[in-house]
């Protein structure tokens, strides 16, 4: 979700002006995957380097953070969406870190859609944990090197629950992928897109889904295989 400074900054407000018009982008978006429906969401709200902006950003973020969890738990009830978080959670200011642990509670047993937040979330991070977490085994002789296959790997993710990445939307105009989920991505369609975050509404959602749909997910085989 990216471009929510320049939308700010284009109209000659401060940028938390941005991350706060970004919240509507979130529940319209996160509304129209329940409908579609998207079982999958994940939301890129806040990366590990994200705690290198400006203090009184990082406290902007938080603080919507709280106040949205608050406001939504209505929108995840009504469209009976679980809530599900990713990333290093401990490392989230004890209010936020509270109010996310009682909106998971609360919407645990809903079924319809996961939305998962990554917050104070990076790739290297969670697969430099994951690494440590696996050599600790190794070394307490509770596995064996050759037991470590991918879906064991996959297992001590913070992912594990979720299935591999479909399509991957970036907005504003940047093409990169900042250190998002590298190990689930390895076989997602990438889309890219000006649009800043918090213009983004439903109709950009179905023109990249569309798009999905019409790309050949050959994943390594050739087209003949898959169309014979
Ligand atoms: C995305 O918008 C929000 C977060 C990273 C939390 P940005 O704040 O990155 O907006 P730009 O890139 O400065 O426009
Ligand atoms: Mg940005």
């Amino acid at each position: 979700m990216d471009g929510n400074g320049r939308w700010a900054k284009k109209q000659g407000f401060f940028r938390s002006f941005g991350h706060e018009n970004g919240t509507e982008a979130v529940r319209e978006i996160v509304e129209a995957c329940a409908e579609l429906p998207v079982p999958y969401l994940t939301l890129y709200a806040f990366s590990t380097e994200n705690w290198n902006r400006p203090k009184t950003e990082v406290q902007t973020l938080m603080r919507l953070l709280v106040s949205s969890l608050k406001k939504e738990i209505k929108t995840l009830s009504d469209h009976n969406i679980k809530l599900n978080a990713i990333g290093n959670l401990e490392s989230l200011p004890k209010k936020a870190y509270v109010q996310l642990l009682d909106v998971m509670e609360q919407t645990k047993n809903h079924t319809h859609m996961t939305l998962t937040l990554a917050l104070s979330y990076g790739a290297r991070e969670e697969i430099t944990k994951t690494i440590q977490e696996i050599s600790h085994k190794v070394k307490n002789n509770l596995i064996s090197p050759s037991d470590i296959d991918e879906s064991f790997i996959n297992n001590h993710l913070y992912t594990r629950d979720l299935p591999d990445v479909d399509l991957l939307i970036r907005t504003s105009g940047e093409q990169r992928i900042s250190n998002f989920l590298l190990w689930q991505i390895a076989y997602a369609e990438l889309y890219f897109t000006d649009t800043l975050w918090p213009d983004y509404r439903k109709d950009h959602l179905f023109e990249a889904i569309l798009d999905y749909q019409n790309r050949e997910r050959r994943f390594g085989k050739t087209s003949e295989q898959l169309n014979p």
